[in-house]
């Protein structure tokens, strides 16, 4: 069914034994997973990990948000493509339950971790070589993006990658990948030239358009549904000016609110620079009715223009910070990466307006900012303000520059679903919350819900919601599929369907965005 090169001999050289009438996993019962930890342990002694080990310990916690991590019965730490084919078909023999984990970074309970199952880790899948040619490098599951960019500034080159460094690849590309170069090069998910991904059925199999381009769509925004990659290839391209840009955060105060929206809408509605890129925030601070700050991330793709037109609005309101200077892509990675905290418990909540006017894009900004800070003195009702690490709303713009270098970088297309031409300009924004205090899990996670279902209804009231909300920044109980749209939805269920018939990734993979059966 699938054009590449079966693998199941590689399972067999490991010791796993392939039971050709073994039951489909769609009909098993699924198996307390002390037995698949125990066949995991039997073919890979030194690749599987129980508690009361170094290791065990080490992946168990390696998350970015402590309320993602959880007790699985056994690690497994794959070296090979091969490794991984092996351990999905042992998996599948044992009904066992597992997760996966790459860089660690999607702060949700139960989406790359498991109670009870085999904790599958990206860690030594490091594959990080740059193509003979220089127009592509093939990455490996376990990096991330500081690493990724670290390596190829020593070639004078970049990538479509996370704008933190310590993000994880293989998340942020199988979710879409909002990044610096959205206006030049689109998604990163739309660089990806070529996907190696091990199958429900265990055979490794090459994704690009042209080998298997219907799973090559459906991995550009449909995460974990149709198997587990093992390495991305992305296209390279030169940043800057020889590898400098223009970056940092320009922050201002609070009274000069209005100007600041004000200076978002007018870029959303007007940017026509492609080398420009903007991270617009409003920041929480013990005042729960109000923004203490506001603060936009500003990327500009060349050292040679200090002040780029395009940020002139931003620039005209007095700075409170200002760290825009020129630097590499890979220092400010690291820059903005030390803006948030690892360690404590993390929130994303995503959701979208729409506009096609400079005054519908405003207004949109306004609202769900207004909503939100009416809602937040309840937030503070639930939990001690000095818990709160950080609370912020932010607004990333995706107009019409950014759709047409998605379909130059990538005519076969994402699952996504976005319709700029239609809708006008997406301002998908993101509420963020961060606190100390694993005892504050479920009054915070209540308030999200009841806070992100009033933004919504305010922003629908007013004619500018859209049902898209990017995964990269959704929170555990938010639709995302429904949000690309109802064909994408089917044919994202199809595909799934087409390469797992046994529903491998739906019911023995249970976590993070999945398609359903
Ligand atoms: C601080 C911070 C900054 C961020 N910045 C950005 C940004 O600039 N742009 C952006 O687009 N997003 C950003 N994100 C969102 C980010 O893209 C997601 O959190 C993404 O899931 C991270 O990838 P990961 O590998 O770390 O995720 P993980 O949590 O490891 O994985 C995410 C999901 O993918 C699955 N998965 C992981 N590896 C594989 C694999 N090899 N094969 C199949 N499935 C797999 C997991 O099971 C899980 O369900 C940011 C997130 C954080 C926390
Ligand atoms: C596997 O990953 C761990 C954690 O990153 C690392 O310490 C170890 O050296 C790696 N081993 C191999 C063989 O790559
Ligand atoms: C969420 O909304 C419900 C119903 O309106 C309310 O009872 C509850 O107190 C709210 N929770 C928080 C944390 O605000």
């Amino acid at each position: 069914m699938v054009s590449s090169t079966l693998n199941v001999l590689g399972a067999l050289a490991s010791g796993v034994l392939v039971n050709a009438v073994a039951p489909s996993c769609s009909k098993c019962t699924i198996n307390d997973a002390t037995v698949g930890c125990a066949s995991l342990s039997e073919a890979f002694p030194s690749k599987t990990f129980f508690p009361g080990q170094e290791v065990y310990a080490f992946e168990k916690t390696n998350f970015w948000s402590n309320h993602e991590i959880l007790s699985p019965k056994c690690v497994f730490r794959p070296e090979t493509a091969q490794d991984v084919a092996a351990a999905v078909i042992t998996l599948k023999e044992d009904c066992t339950q597992f997760a996966v984990r790459g860089g660690g970074h999607m702060g949700i309970k139960g989406a790359n971790s498991i109670d009870n199952g085999v904790l599958m880790v990206m860690s030594n899948l490091t594959t990080l070589s740059l193509a003979e040619d220089k127009l592509s490098v093939e990455v490996g599951p376990s990096h991330d993006w500081g690493e990724v960019y670290t390596e190829l500034d020593k070639h004078g080159l970049t990538v479509a990658g996370g704008r933190l460094a310590p993000v994880g690849v293989p998340g942020l590309l199988l979710a879409g990948g909002v990044n610096f170069h959205g206006n030049q090069h689109g998604w990163s998910a739309d660089n990806v030239l070529e996907y190696e991904v091990v199958l429900a059925s265990g055979e490794i199999a090459t994704v690009s358009a042209v080998e298997n381009p219907d799973l090559f769509w459906a991995l550009k925004g449909g995460s974990s549904n149709f198997g587990i990659v093992t390495k991305f290839r992305l296209r390279t391209f030169k940043s800057g000016t020889d590898g400098k840009v223009l970056a940092g955060t320009y922050t201002v105060s609070a009274e000069h609110l209005d100007a600041f929206f004000v200076a978002i809408a007018h870029y959303a509605a007007y940017n026509t620079d492609p080398l420009s890129h903007i991270v617009p925030m409003t920041v929480a601070g013990p005042d729960p009715t109000t923004p203490a700050a506001a603060a936009v991330i500003l990327y500009y793709d060349s050292a040679e223009t200090p002040a780029p037109e395009c940020f002139a609005e931003f620039f005209k309101i007095p700075a409170l910070a200002n760290s825009v200077s020129v630097k590499t892509l890979g220092e400010f990675a690291v820059e903005t990466g030390a803006l948030v905290v690892d360690g404590i418990n993390d929130m994303f909540i995503a959701g979208t307006t729409v506009g096609k006017t400079y005054e519908d894009l405003l207004r949109g900004i306004q609202i769900t900012n207004e909503v939100f800070f009416r809602e937040l003195p309840k937030l503070h009702a639930v939990i001690p303000v000095e818990k709160l690490s950080l609370v912020s709303i932010d607004w990333q713009p995706i107009g019409t520059l950014w759709a047409a270098a998605s379909r130059a970088a990538n005519p076969v297309g994402n699952a996504l679903g976005l319709d700029v031409e239609a809708k006008g300009t997406y301002l998908a924004w993101a509420e963020v919350v961060e606190w100390i205090g694993d005892e504050y899990y479920d009054p915070v996670h209540e308030w999200i819900v009841n806070t992100t279902r009033v933004i919504e209804e305010a922003t629908r009231a007013a004619g500018l919601y859209d049902a898209f909300k990017y995964m990269g920044d959704a929170a555990g109980f938010q639709s995302i599929y429904a949000g690309y749209g109802a064909e994408n939805e089917a044919r994202l269920r199809e595909v799934s369907r087409k390469y797992d018939p046994e529903r491998v990734f739906q019911r023995l993979m249970p976590g993070g965005f999945k398609i359903g059966v």
